[in-house]
Formats: structure tokens, sequence, C-alpha cells
């Protein structure tokens, strides 16, 4: 079977991160966004990924090529030379998603993270008969999604509306999809929204079908939802009994620490954190719902909640950062610092406190990943 995965936009919602790296290779629970799908798709046997690029696809590849190799499945590439929305990429790659086989293959959003109960699917596609399976999920805010009504012994969805102004149900896109290559018969290779111009026609025609998503789920696309989807996924790990999750005095609640990474004496770390590789936390500091991305030093006592530190950042001594704080890579914040919901662009110091949320705009100095 084959996927491909939607990787385009900027990612603007998730900067200064994604000042670094394109949004799929933004660390979640020390490991890029995109890894986490990969590897549930090979886990069902997926043999070959496509990945829908509109934005710097070497990057993109040049990381990927080490896990080809490492996991054994083809990834390639599909590039567009205009954004060509959300169903127009599937005309472009419509070559490598279809052979002899007539097998549906996956679609999936790059920001999405959940089980991948991808098997199920499978399941539910061969099941139903129709030619589109989409993945639903319950949520509070649905204006921010596509919304599903459907019928809920059949799954048969009845209308599909993207981001509606009127409420018109709370189960929404989960953005995982199994289709038909008959479905790209109704794709024409131009910018496209398949949430708009296709699942609509598809809905129309009775042959569409939603499956409610086992597990959690959540968007990672935006700061707070990252935060929020941490903590979902490491609930899931701690109910399946993850040995991943740390365990020991100075742990509370679930914590994920990469093996690399050096805890002093004293500290305090949880619940829902994630800290990656090479990480140096001195004694006595304090973590608690952020994730700390790799070869970052937090010094001594500092203490950090709600936050999300960037590769390479320190955090001084003493030093309090909070409130959807986000540090862009190698950024520097001075001791006894305290950072309310600074948002700061990468390679930049901090010696003033941030008082109230605020972007904090450097001057661009050599940038490590771009140079
Ligand atoms: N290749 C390519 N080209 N990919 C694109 C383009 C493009 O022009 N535009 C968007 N994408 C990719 C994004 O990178 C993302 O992986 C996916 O398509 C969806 O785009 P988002 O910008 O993240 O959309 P959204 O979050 O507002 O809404 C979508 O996701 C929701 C679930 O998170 C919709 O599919 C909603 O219906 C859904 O509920
Ligand atoms: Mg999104």
């Amino acid at each position: 079977m084959k996927a491909l995965i939607l990787v385009g936009g900027f990612g603007t919602r998730l900067r200064p991160l994604t000042l670094s790296v394109p949004k799929p290779l933004v660390d979640f629970a020390n490991k890029p966004m995109i890894l986490h799908q990969i590897e549930a798709l090979k886990a069902i046997g997926v043999t070959e990924v496509v990945l829908a690029i509109n934005y710097q696809p070497e990057v993109m590849l040049n990381f990927l090529k080490d896990f080809e190799a490492k996991l054994g499945i083809k990834i390639t590439c599909s590039q567009e030379t205009e954004p060509l929305g959300t169903a127009g990429p599937l005309a472009l790659a419509r070559d490598k998603l279809v052979d002899k086989s007539g097998d549906p293959f996956f679609v999936l959003n790059s920001d999405v993270i959940s089980e991948y109960p991808l098997k199920e699917m499978i399941q539910f596609h061969k099941s139903h008969g129709g030619e589109a399976s989409i993945m639903v999920t319950k949520v509070d805010e649905p204006s921010k999604y596509g919304v599903v009504v459907m019928d809920e012994s059949s799954g048969q969805v009845e209308r599909f509306v993207e981001k509606p102004k009127l409420f018109v149900g709370n189960k929404i896109n989960a953005g995982i999809y199994l289709l038909n290559p008959s479905v790209l018969d109704l794709i024409e290779l131009r910018p496209t929204s398949i949430e708009k111009e296709v699942f609509p026609k598809i809905a129309a025609e009775k042959k569409l079908y939603a499956m409610v998503l086992p597990g959690f789920w959540m968007d990672i696309g935006q700061p707070r939802d990252y935060i929020s989807g941490l903590r979902l996924y490491l609930d899931s790990l701690r109910k399946q009994l993850s040995p991943k999750l740390a365990s020991g005095a100075n742990v509370i609640g679930n914590v994920l620490v990469d093996e690399s990474a050096k805890i002093g004496d004293g500290c305090l770390i949880g619940p829902d954190v994630a800290i990656g590789p090479g990480c140096v936390i001195e004694s006595g500091v304090r973590l608690s719902h952020c994730t700390v991305m790799r070869g970052v030093r937090i010094k001594k006592h500092a203490c950090i909640s709600s936050s999300i530190i960037g590769w390479h950042s320190t955090v001084g001594q003493w030093a309090r950062v909070e409130n959807m704080t986000i540090l862009g890579e190698d950024v520097h914040v001075g001791d006894e610092v305290y950072s309310n919901g600074g948002v700061v662009l990468p390679h930049k110091e901090i010696k003033n406190s941030i008082l109230n949320p605020e972007i904090v705009i450097s001057i661009p100095a050599l940038s490590r990943t771009s140079a």
C-alpha cells in the first residue's frame, strides 16, 4: 500500500520553531512529527510514502534519507511549483499513488497526532464499499475544523462543511483518509481543497464514510495545541504501559527523557514533559507541561512551565519561563530572567524579562541551519 502526506504550508502558526525547520520536522515527543506518521504507516504494511511538498524539499528529503534505510520504507517527494492546496497534490502525485493493484491509499495531514488506528481504518473501508473513508473525532471547538455530519450507525457522511461559521455538529475531520484511486478522477491539477471541493461531492453521491477515531487526537500545528497534544500523547503511552516513560523520585506524572539527557540532583520533572537528546538539566530545576528540545541546557533552579524550548537554547539559573513561552533555536535566556508568554525568534539573547506575551524579534545572526 501507498500513502501521501500533505507537507505543504509554511507552518506560520508554529513559528519560531518553523523558522529553523519545516513544520513536519519539528520535534514532538523527541521525534520529528512526520516520523510518528511514517512509523505508523510502515507498521501496517505501507511500502511507499509520498511527501507532497511546496517548500524546502531538499531539507526534508536529506533528513528522511536516513530514515528510509532505517525503517525500510521508500520515501519520495512530489514537489509543487505553486501551492496546490489539499487536493491538487493528489492529482500531481497520481502516477506515484496508483498502480495496477488498484489498492486504496492513505492521505494524511502532516500535523495531526493520534494512535493512528490505520489497520482498523482498512477494515472499515473494506466493510462499507464506498469510495473514501475519513477519520473523525469529537472536539469542543468545531469551527476551526472540517465538520462531518454522518449517520451514526453506518458511518455514511451526509454533509462535510469546512470551517463552518454556524454550528452543524461536533464531529470533525481528523485529517486521515483512505481513498480509492477513483477519487483521483474528481481532482484536477490546480489549487484545490479536498475539504471544500472533493469531500462534499463524494458525500452527495453517498460514497463517503466516516469512522470515529478511537483514542486521542490533536492538530499540533499551534503552540497551545502542541502542548495539549503532548499531554494526550504521553497519557496514551501510559495506558499502553510503555517502558519509554521515565520513573523515579524526581518524576511526577508522564515524562519522556532521552537516554542521552543528563538530569541533576534535586530536580522535579513533570507532569507532561519531553526532554530531548543531549539536554543538560542542572540541579534544582522544575519542569512541567513543556518540551525541551535537543541540546538544550537548563541552568540551576530555573523553573519552566507550559512552554517549548527550541533546539540548543539555554535558560539561565533562577530564570522563570512560563505561559506559552516559545524559544526558537539557539536562544539564550539570562539568569533570573522572567518570561511570561514570550515568543522568541532564533539566535537571540534575552537579558530583560518579558512581562507580557509578546514576540521578540532578533537581528538575524548567521543561521546554523540555513548556512
Ligand atoms: N502539499 C501541500 N500543498 N500541502 C498543503 C498545502 C499545499 O498547498 N496547503 C496545506 N497543506 C497541508 C498542510 O501542511 C497540512 O498538513 C494539511 O495540508 C492541512 O492544512 P492545514 O493548514 O493544517 O489545515 P487546517 O488545520 O486548517 O485544517 C485541516 O485539518 C483539520 C484537522 O487538523 C482540514 O483538513 C480540516 O478539515 C481538518 O479538520
Ligand atoms: Mg492543521
